[in-house]
């Protein structure tokens, strides 16, 4: 335990369980204490805590308080951390209502460049760099609130598909944080905060680090490249549009969701080994678009619309049948899916073979009309299945956001 926390009057461990949270007073002193510390420390340290001359990166902040939660139409931020979470026996609503206060006070805190109360290295939190926290609910967190009816149906375990190897390593949890920033640092420290507020509630079940390209390494609406060094993201719904909302956001689901969203999140492990022995054409077959544009194999530029009927001279068609882009097509505005996929990279075994995929986020209104359909379709047809493998798996609800004093998880825990 660090020194501060020893000496402080006000034991973190008192306020999580003592029923504290709420009572303005002693939050609002404890606040102040903790708001003069980091200030005297950020004074004491300026040339550290301030950004790199000539760049707003470090210092870009996303708004936490709203109708929506951050993190999902926000432009993807570099670095991800999906963090999963069981609920302690005997946690109920109250205690979920505790956490709940405690986890959006301290996110709002991080995401604004402030440090969380009693945060142990304060001089982390002021450079955000874009950082977003969002919540989502795993399918216990319902009955563990006496609150199971409430629970949107489609926020179940996903079916068993053919094509899966799950490892219940990577898999389900009651709780899920998704910590995104364009800084790793301004991630881990986030991590770590937002974890030990958990600390009574729950035990972290997995983390999940993921990676897209830095800020600042291509123009921002650049659509990114994953581990296959495919561009990934083209087709999907553009922020800002009716189609976005109207696929995303809950709309016609439970009234405590409305605002909200689901999440699918998928580990897919990416064959690299046998993907690296097939040829540039094989590649973009198994795909139906070019590597270096994106276009479909019929186009000429990315946002090109595939041509699916154009046969080449062997009278067969130019965009195979079986190709991903195929058979994950969506015309149907309502039932597209966001894909707000990180890539990742873990160490590689002895011999040197990488340890590399997608961590899969899709989020839409409704995983059962939604993203369900398409996966069923790629697991039963999709060329691409040769070299992705579906490891992790888990399902969350994502609750509205809050206004300034409110709390996420409100209109179900409240
Ligand atoms: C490691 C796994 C995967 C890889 C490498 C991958 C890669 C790609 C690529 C390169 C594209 C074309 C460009 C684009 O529109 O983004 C694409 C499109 C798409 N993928 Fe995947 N994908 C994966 C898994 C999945 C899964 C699990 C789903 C859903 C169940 C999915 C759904 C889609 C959809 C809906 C599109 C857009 C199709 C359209 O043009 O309408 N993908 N994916």
């Amino acid at each position: 335990m660090n020194s501060r926390s020893e000496a402080s009057p006000l034991s973190r461990r008192g306020l999580l369980t003592g029923g504290a949270l709420g009572v303005g007073g002693a939050v609002a002193g404890a606040a102040v204490g903790i708001a003069a510390t980091s200030a005297d420390t950020r004074s004491a340290a300026p040339v550290t805590a301030g950004p790199t001359a000539g760049t707003d990166i470090g210092t870009a902040i996303e708004p936490f308080h709203g109708p929506r939660q951050a993190g999902v139409a926000t432009d993807p931020q570099a670095h991800a951390a999906f963090v999963g979470f069981t609920l302690r026996r005997g946690v109920d609503r109250a205690a979920l209502g505790r956490m709940m206060r405690l986890l959006t006070d301290d996110a709002a805190r991080l995401t604004q460049g402030r440090a969380p109360l009693a945060d142990t290295e304060p001089d982390l939190a002021v450079l955000p760099a874009r950082l977003t926290v969002t919540f989502g609910f795993g399918p216990g967190l319902y009955a563990a609130a006496g609150r199971d009816e409430r629970r949107p149906p489609s926020v179940a375990e996903l079916p068993a598909f053919g094509i899966d190897r799950l490892d219940p390593a990577w898999s389900g949890g009651d709780l899920l944080l998704q910590i995104c920033a364009d800084d790793p640092l301004a991630v881990s420290h986030a991590q770590r905060m937002l974890i030990k507020d958990t600390r009574p509630f729950g035990s972290v079940r997995w983390v999940q680090r993921g990676f897209r390209r830095s800020r600042g390494v291509q123009a921002a609406a650049h659509t990114q490249r994953n581990v296959l060094g495919q561009l990934d993201g083209t087709a999907n719904p553009r922020s800002g549009t009716t189609a976005f909302d109207q696929a995303v956001w809950v709309n016609d689901g439970p009234d405590w969701l409305r605002d909200g969203s689901t999440l699918v999140l998928r580990r897919i492990r990416a064959e690299l080994e046998t993907w690296d022995k097939l040829g540039r054409a094989d590649k973009e077959l198994a795909v139906g678009r070019r590597l270096d544009t994106g276009a479909p194999l019929t186009g000429r530029h990315e946002h090109d619309e595939p041509d699916f009927a154009a046969l080449n001279e062997a009278g067969l068609p130019v965009i195979p049948d079986f190709s991903h882009l195929t058979r994950a097509r969506v015309s149907d505005d309502r039932l597209k899916i966001l894909r707000r996929p990180y890539n990742y990279d873990g160490a590689p075994d002895a011999a040197g073979r990488a340890d590399s995929g997608l961590i899969f986020a899709a989020y839409q209104a409704d995983i059962n009309r939604q993203f369900l359909p398409i996966q069923r379709r790629l697991a039963e047809q999709d060329l691409l299945n040769e070299w992705i493998t579906p490891i992790g798996s888990a399902v969350f609800a994502v609750p509205p956001g809050c206004a300034p004093g409110g709390w996420i998880g409100e209109r179900l825990l409240g």
